[in-house]
């Protein structure tokens, strides 16, 4: 199976300022290498998309995502965005990643119409997927990345699994310094890679699975080298522009 060109994502969560926002994409943009082997995604907060998406029109090679929206269209809810809202401001929307899920209470069918909207509105998700440390310990991780990645992809039409990356994420290596195991990472990839082909019907060869979880510009050349996996998704070390490029340099293999 022929491996996917990698994305490099950019996480900065709920991180810098309108101005700060648009001066770190002007500093990745700045320090891209002239010819990218991988493509580049930055998921600034809400309040930077549009700012942030200013600075991307001078390299369109840099794609432009969100972190998080609504499952509904439109309506009485205070304080949220709809996917919807997010057309024609960004292409990608992340939907799942384990904050949501812890902090915001999100079940896997929440994430699943999240997922449905992002699609619904012409967008790429990105369904994140990863087991605590609490499930690791008890041997779960298998049936745990299995649930929750059928829960976002099982029933979609071919076209929209095509649309869609999955990140694997364990939940005890994110912001934890110390970034999962290769042999853990490459049985997790093939996992998730049962799910895709399961989803696809045995067609989903380009679909992306990241890795995320502690990737910095030192660890990426070998994180990216692990069979299955096609990219990262890095939260920490998005926020400085050299050690984000640095881990874009890294999937040039
Ligand atoms: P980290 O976060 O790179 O800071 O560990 C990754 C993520 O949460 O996406």
């Amino acid at each position: 199976m022929s491996t996917p060109r990698p994305l490099i994502a950019g996480n900065w969560k709920m991180n810098l300022s309108v101005t700060e926002g648009a001066a770190l994409a002007t500093g990745i943009l700045s320090r891209l290498p002239g010819r990218l082997s991988a493509d580049v995604l930055l998921l600034p907060p809400f309040t930077c998309l549009s700012e942030v998406g200013a600075v991307l029109l001078a390299d369109s090679r840099v794609a432009l995502g969100a972190q998080n929206c609504h499952w509904a269209e439109s309506g009485a809810v205070t304080g949220e965005i709809s996917a919807s809202m997010l057309s024609g401001l960004c292409q990608y929307v992340l939907v799942g990643h384990s904050e949501r899920r812890q902090l915001f209470h999100e079940s896997d069918v929440i994430v699943r119409t999240k997922l449905e909207s992002v699609l619904k509105a012409g967008l790429c998700p990105i369904l994140a997927v990863g087991e605590t440390d609490e499930e690791r310990r008890a041997g779960m991780t298998a049936d745990v990345l299995t649930r929750q990645a059928r829960a976002g992809l099982l029933g979609l039409t071919h076209e929209e699994v095509c649309r869609c990356t999955v990140a694997y994420e364990p939940v005890w290596a994110i912001g934890s310094g110390a970034a999962a195991d290769f042999t853990d990472i490459e049985e997790a990839a093939r996992i998730l890679r049962l799910v895709i082909e399961e989803a696809a019907r045995g067609e989903g060869d380009g679909v992306r699975i990241l890795y995320g979880g502690s990737v910095t510009a030192e660890s990426a050349p070998s994180l990216l080298g692990v069979e299955g996996i096609a990219g990262a998704l890095v939260g920490g070390a998005s926020l400085r522009a050299a050690e984000f490029c640095g881990i874009v340099a890294a999937s040039d293999r």
